[in-house]
């Protein structure tokens, strides 16, 4: 367990991820029904972006600092609405170089009655992660493997909500683990919205992790990416992306305004590309 995601707090790929979550919880908020969150590999809630590990990479100066730039088409803001005002809480409450990781972006949007259940396995990462949560009795940060955590908790007692699977992508097989992961906790908890998120370095492993999850039976899919087109030279990440199963009815068409917009905005390169597909049982 070597990865930080406090060196890449705040970078393309978690502009792209918060800003889907952000829409997702409000979705989720457009019911009067309590939700659970299941956010299996959670990080620690909140990042300085003054601190010495984002300052090493500066990945976020190629991500939410260029969001910060300027306002995007009023169509695009409105979308962005609840991600522009988490990152707006957070600053005001523990100042301008605070960015949420997911666990606070729930914490913004849960309403009295709705829990959030969030994984860390690092025991210094989860020591900030219980602090991120503490003293609100909706959120509980386990100090437990995320896959375990997954397993106990879905199908939630609320039978609605998403789980959130953003594992950190460092062993050679966790595509294969993220596919079969998920097909078992979707075959226990098949209406629930689930949110992967992937890097893309190998587009094999992307349409094989695709292949495996329709051949699995799951069929309602959205899958959103972008490519920024960092130069190779420059090293990292250049593309990511999110398969979403079970998606709130409007997202596919919130994508479409969404995605164009932040690819322009985060592009690094002259070919940026973006993908919204709607995956549906029908074909
Ligand atoms: C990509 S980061 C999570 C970022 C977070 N979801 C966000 O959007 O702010 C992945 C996290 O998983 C943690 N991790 C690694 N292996 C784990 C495991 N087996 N179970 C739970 N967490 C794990 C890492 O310490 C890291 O904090």
């Amino acid at each position: 367990m070597n990865y930080r995601h406090s060196f890449h707090a705040g970078n393309f790929a978690d502009v792209l991820k918060h800003a889907i979550l952000a829409r997702i919880l409000q979705h989720l908020n457009g019911k009067p029904t309590p939700y659970r969150v299941i956010d299996t590999h959670a990080g620690a809630g909140r990042y300085d972006l003054g601190a010495d590990d984002a300052l090493r990479t500066h990945e976020w100066k190629d991500g939410i600092a260029r969001l910060d730039r300027s306002p995007l088409a009023p169509e695009v803001e409105a979308l962005l609405a609840p991600d522009r005002d988490t990152i707006a809480a957070i600053r005001a409450e523990h100042g301008a170089a605070a960015y949420p990781g997911s666990p606070w972006f729930c914490r913004h949007a849960l309403r009295p009655f709705d829990r959030l259940i969030a994984a860390e396995l690092h025991p210094q990462t989860h020591a900030k992660l219980a602090e991120a949560l503490a003293r609100d009795g909706r959120g509980k940060a386990l100090a437990i493997d995320g896959w375990t955590a997954l397993r106990a908790n879905v199908p939630p007692k609320e039978r609605r909500g998403l789980v959130l699977i953003d594992p950190p992508f460092e062993e050679k097989d966790e595509f294969e683990t993220l596919a079969q992961q998920f097909i078992a906790a979707h075959r226990k908890w098949p209406t629930g919205i689930y949110m992967l998120w992937y890097p893309i370095k190998d587009s094999r492993a992307v349409s094989t992790l695709i292949d495996e999850v329709q051949e699995a039976g799951i069929a309602r899919l959205l899958r959103l990416e972008i490519d920024v087109d960092r130069p190779a030279a420059a090293g990292g990440l250049s593309a990511t992306g999110l398969l979403i199963a079970n998606p709130p009815w409007r997202l596919a068409e919130e994508a479409q305004t969404l995605l164009p917009a932040l690819t322009e905005r985060l592009a690094q390169g002259q070919r940026p590309r973006y993908l919204c597909e709607a995956i549906r049982p029908d074909g």
